[in-house]
């Protein structure tokens, strides 16, 4: 165990500062710069069928369901097709009706769960094409599905993931710069994705450096039992994740919400023993994240903030400040979740809990 552990006290942990070279194996060999588009092997599907494409499911379960999230916005914005995301669990029970060309992609790190596998098998028996995205070379779902995209993070062992998800998020990003690159996208801003995408695992190690500043705030927020996680747009899914990482390996209560859902709700649980983790980088909603930041500083709320490297403007609201690089809004999902791995994993730690076998939870759940 210790050969694997490679130093580090827990999976999780390993995993977490493997992010950088998980996310260049996802990138390798698949970014075209001479079409300034991204190339994939394994989809299966002629170039006439993807360019037909009108609509797409994107399904899964836990972690995976949160990449889904952020696919969501990721081929919206950046390719233009509608795209909807459903739990795989919802999905395999509904009969929604069948409409031309949609493609459904699972996506999923141990290609097992059995939501997942049925969800995909269901969509596939009612003639939609199926891809998957996944971890686990050859797995059921990967066997199931029509091709797919391998994310190649190689095995990750800590029940909660950390290194598939941003490999996850980082294929679905170079999957809407291949839709959009087949419809409207220019050539120029193709570049520029792929210029930006080369640079995310500097980036990712440069968030991976907060991890001693992120240690001091889980000591004083350890003993919390409820905490609220907020974002919007593209960090709304962060927020999500943000808050099933705590609960899962602290087991803290924790609620994620889109920022500004929180005046119809959330708001009320705001006192001084409830923190709320504000995920605020740069960005279109900048203003508006800020503002709610103010009304739950003027509750009494405890606000750490994961910021921009130069925000001047968080640290008059937030108690704690966690500074992450500039990407552009739509990589940020990739960069804003690293400190959010590492408070989870520190909390966990510090309250004595076993972190990469978390009580009650599975690594792949192969039953309904
Ligand atoms: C379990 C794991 C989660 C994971 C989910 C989906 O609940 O504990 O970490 O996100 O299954 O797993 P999959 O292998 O399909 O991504």
């Amino acid at each position: 165990d210790n050969v694997e552990l490679g130093g580090y006290e827990h999976y999780m942990l390993k995993e977490i500062h493997e992010q950088p070279e998980a996310l260049r194996n996802a990138m390798r060999g698949r970014l075209d710069e001479e079409n300034a588009t991204a190339v994939f092997g394994g989809l299966n599907l002629t170039p006439q069928q993807l360019r037909g494409i009108e609509r797409i499911t994107l399904t899964g379960c836990g972690t995976s369901w949160h990449s889904a999230l952020v696919g969501e916005y990721l081929i919206e914005e950046l390719a233009r097709i509608p795209v909807e995301v459903q739990y795989a669990s919802e999905l395999r029970y509904r009969n929604p009706p069948i409409e031309n060309n949609t493609l459904v992609f699972g996506i999923t790190q141990s290609g097992e769960t059995a939501d997942t596998l049925a969800a995909l098998r269901e969509t596939k028996r009612k003639g939609h094409r199926t891809l998957a995205i996944c971890n686990v070379v050859g797995s059921s779902i990967a066997q199931a599905a029509d091709g797919g995209v391998y994310l190649h993070a190689g095995p990750e062992i800590g029940v909660a993931s950390t290194k598939a998800y941003t490999s996850q998020c980082c294929v679905l990003t170079m999957l809407a710069l291949y839709f959009g690159r087949m419809r409207h996208m220019s050539f120029e801003r193709g570049q520029e994705i792929i210029e930006e995408l080369h640079r995310l695992p500097g980036a990712v190690q440069q968030a991976l450096s907060c991890d001693l500043q992120v240690r001091d705030v889980a000591a004083k927020y350890k003993d919390a039992t409820n905490v609220l996680y907020l974002g919007r747009q593209f960090n709304f899914p962060t927020a999500l994740e943000g808050a099933l990482k705590l609960k899962e390996i602290s087991y803290i209560h924790a609620e994620g919400y889109p920022a500004a859902e929180m005046k119809h709700g959330p708001i009320a649980l705001v006192d001084k023993a409830t923190p709320s983790v504000f995920i605020i980088p740069h960005g279109t909603t900048y203003d508006k994240v800020m503002a709610n930041m103010e009304e739950v500083r003027a509750r009494g709320g405890p606000i750490i903030a994961i910021a921009s490297h130069d925000d001047p403007q968080v640290d008059s609201v937030a108690d704690d400040v966690i500074r992450i690089p500039r990407v552009p809004e739509f990589l940020q999902p990739i960069v804003s979740v690293i400190p959010l791995q590492l408070l989870s994993y520190h909390v966990a730690l510090l309250r004595g809990c076993d972190v990469d076998k978390p009580r009650n939870l599975a690594k792949s759940v192969t039953v309904e």
